[in-house]
């Protein structure tokens, strides 16, 4: 495999998934704080009308702590130097900055700490890529304001940025606005910060919403490039091909309509500047009205992003009539069970061949750089007696990836770079689980709270090790 000099080799992570110390240093609640652990945290994120409110008494609240990079991070970081990471995805805190969120000060111990997290990542010669919104609105925005459903969010986002873009205009050059925005539609209270008032609104608020992010995003990439000369400012979307489940041109053009709808509409908007005219249609059918200011448009057009980031997990396959029986347990974006595929422990279907189609697809559309910032397996791991982690089916996991991504490079795709999702073992983002581990780095905490948080290397480390000094080739 041949990968491009100066390939971004690294592992990502996100803010709540990873730091604790929920609320030290001033940070104030956010979303993640409020969603319990378990597989009861999927039905809040899909149904409506989620609360917000804890019930220790029933649940337990596994981000509160998370692994505690919080006080950890020096640690944590010296192992990813180890590895040879170029570079380290994470987000920031929106509560840390900004505790309730609308204040027109910042809170100086959170800025404090993400400087001491960066300036711990250079003295490694690690480059830190920072997600700003990563499915942790501030509480108090979702609240008062209802999420990104109210338009008042994009000026509590603006100011955010600002101050983000300021403060650390000499350590972070690469920035990803909003997490697998594209994700909305299906989980709003992840991304939008909001449970849909009804099944029935969940469509119109979501794409309101959406809509407000886009704009938002735009005026971030604006901001960005005035305020750091240089900056690489790049969206982030969930991709998963959606394949026709058969030759039926039916489900071919059911897939079609799925699809671009699901993988391609943001990507419209945030690349090329413009609503894409398919989603006209869409809108006209489902009753869907957004409210426009006068000149978001133009802020969309002139806020376009630098390079596109997405997440790849697995791919979907579209019938127009399906059964349930015919709907994966893990297909949680769509999509009916493929026959070719085998899946995970928690049923996401594992395709690599669906990255490269991805990676095509993307950069046929775009022709602009691209880089995947979340690919990894989900998986139980053992801890044998004498310490080690044989985590062979995460390294064929990955290698398997990696070669499909070098294929996509040999086709021509302009790809910079690859963070494996939770490059050491988090919190899981949709159920909350420790023992869904991702990590060349064990943690041991596990799904009851217990377990010390002592960190290990497990197989992979050195596996991930060897791939990044080889550059890919060594697989
Ligand atoms: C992505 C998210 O959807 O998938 C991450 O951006 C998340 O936050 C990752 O952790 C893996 O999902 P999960 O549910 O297995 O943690």
């Amino acid at each position: 495999m041949k990968f491009p000099e100066n390939f971004l080799w690294g592992g990502a992570t996100a803010a709540n998934q990873l730091e604790g110390g929920y609320h030290e240093g001033g940070k104030g609640p956010n979303l993640a704080d409020v969603l319990p652990g378990g597989k009861v945290r999927m039905k809040l994120l899909s149904q409506s009308g989620f609360d917000y409110e804890m019930d220790t008494e029933k649940y337990t609240y596994p981000n509160h702590e998370a692994i505690d990079f919080y006080h950890r991070y020096k640690e944590d970081i010296a192992l990813f130097a180890e590895m040879g990471f170029k570079v380290f995805r994470m987000s920031i805190a929106w509560s840390r900055i900004f505790p309730k969120g609308d204040e027109l000060e910042p809170n100086e111990e959170g800025l404090a700490f993400y400087d001491r997290v960066f300036d711990e990542l250079h003295k490694h010669g690690i480059e830190p890529l920072v997600t700003i919104a990563h499915y942790e609105t501030p509480l108090h925005l979702i609240k008062e304001y209802g999420g990104w459903k109210n338009r008042k969010l994009v000026e509590f986002f603006e100011r955010y940025v600002t101050v983000l873009f300021n403060r650390y205009k000499d350590k972070v050059k690469y920035w990803l606005t909003f997490n697998e925005i594209n994700g909305a539609t299906h989980f709003p209270l992840f991304g939008l910060g909001f449970s849909a008032t009804s099944d029935e609104t969940r469509l119109q608020e979501s794409f309101q919403g959406l809509h407000h992010q886009f704009v938002a995003s735009a005026i971030a990439v604006k901001l960005g490039h005035q305020i750091i000369p240089g900056s690489q400012i790049g969206n982030m979307l969930i991709y998963a091909p959606t394949y026709s489940y058969d030759s039926n041109p039916e489900n071919v053009m059911h897939a079609l309509e799925d699809g671009r709808i699901f993988n391609f509409f943001c990507g419209d908007v945030q690349v090329r500047g413009e609503y894409p005219t398919f989603i006209n249609r869409y809108f006209k059918e489902n009753d869907i009205q957004i409210e426009m200011e006068e000149g978001d448009l133009d802020t969309i057009k002139e806020g376009t992003v630098d390079f596109i980031s997405f997440s790849y997990y697995m791919s979907r396959t579209e019938k127009k009539e399906k059964t349930p029986e015919e709907v994966g347990e893990g297909n949680l974006i769509g999509g009916v069970k493929n026959p070719f595929l085998k899946a995970s422990d928690w049923g996401w279907e594992i395709d690599p061949t669906g990255l490269r189609i991805a990676l095509n697809e993307l950069y046929d559309r775009y022709q602009k750089p691209l880089m995947v910032v979340e690919n990894g397996l989900g998986a139980y791991d053992k801890v044998e007696e004498d310490g080690t982690i044989n985590d062979d089916y995460r390294i064929d996991y990955l290698r398997d990836h990696i070669k499909a991504m070098g294929e996509a490079v040999e086709d021509g795709v302009d790809l910079i770079g690859y963070t494996s999702w939770g490059c050491i073992d988090l919190v899981s983002a949709s159920s909350g689980e420790y023992s869904k581990r991702y990590g060349f780095i064990y943690v041991d905490k596990h799904d009851d709270g217990s377990g010390t948080l002592e960190r290990s290397r497990k197989k992979s480390f050195f596996w991930y090790k060897d791939v990044i000094s080889s550059n890919g080739e060594k697989l």
